[in-house]
């Protein structure tokens, strides 16, 4: 690995991150997805081994190479997410969520493909809400630091301390701007208990990698010593 964090601020340090979207299935051939592309948290997974930690990597279904040094676990579900972090999370000293999990999946699996039936009627999806991953993992006993991000489309700010109180987590991070899902480029807002702080700090946007190591290294300055 590339010598960029001097020292390795998380050396020792294990570290788990949720990335990518979840796919919830309707039937064995459909299901209900959405855009996220999974490059913020695989260039936090990077990143953070860049730093000398240990990390776990629990994606959605994205076609991305695993960073190296980086052990990766393929989910495709919300279920299936909270199935595979829950175990692992009181192990690890920091956990990312940056996974866009669905919030919704269809409260039934059709066992076989539905078809349509030649009457003009349309299927009547009923919806079930998915369990919260990251307020799951804040609420365990002793929780490792806990950071979330949150997608918003109007009023970052507002909506990233919400979150903030209500998962009760260390950090959220929001993105600044117009959808980033799949762009290269991005710019964040730093939610926490003192405040708010873009990165970069001039409100500019730089590439997900630049902002991944700087995220990373603003985490290691949270750790417990
Ligand atoms: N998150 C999660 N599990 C969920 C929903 C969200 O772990 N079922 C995590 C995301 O990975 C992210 C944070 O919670 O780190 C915020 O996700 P977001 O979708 O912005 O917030 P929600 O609580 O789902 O609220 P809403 O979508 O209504 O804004
Ligand atoms: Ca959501």
């Amino acid at each position: 690995l590339v010598a960029f964090f001097q020292p390795k601020v998380l050396a020792g340090r294990r570290v788990l991150i949720t990335a990518g979207p979840t796919y919830e299935a309707i039937d064995p051939v459909r299901g209900i997805t959405n855009l996220s592309s999974g490059k913020m948290g695989f260039a936090l997974a990077r990143a953070a081994a860049e730093a000398g930690a240990r990390v776990t990597l629990v994606a959605g279904p994205v076609h991305l190479e695993t960073p190296q040094g980086v052990t990766r676990l393929n989910v495709k579900s919300a279920q299936q997410m909270l199935d595979a972090v829950l175990p692992l999370a009181a192990a690890h000293d920091v956990f990312i969520a940056t996974a866009a999990v669905a919030d919704w999946r269809p409260a039934q699996l059709a066992e076989h493909k539905i078809k349509k039936d030649g009457s003009g009627q349309v299927p009547q999806i009923a919806m079930s809400e998915n369990p919260d991953i990251l307020a799951t993992v804040a609420a365990l006993p002793q929780p490792p630091l806990c950071v979330g991000f949150a997608a918003e489309s109007q009023d970052v700010a507002h909506h990233a301390r919400q979150k903030l109180q209500r998962k009760k987590v260390a950090l959220v991070v929001g993105n600044i701007g117009p959808a980033t899902f799949g762009q290269d480029n991005n710019a964040l807002l730093l939610v926490d208990a003192q405040g708010d702080q873009p990165l970069p700090a001039d409100g500019s946007r730089a590439p997900k990698l630049a902002l991944a190591r700087a995220l990373v290294a603003d985490i290691a300055r949270r750790l417990p010593k």
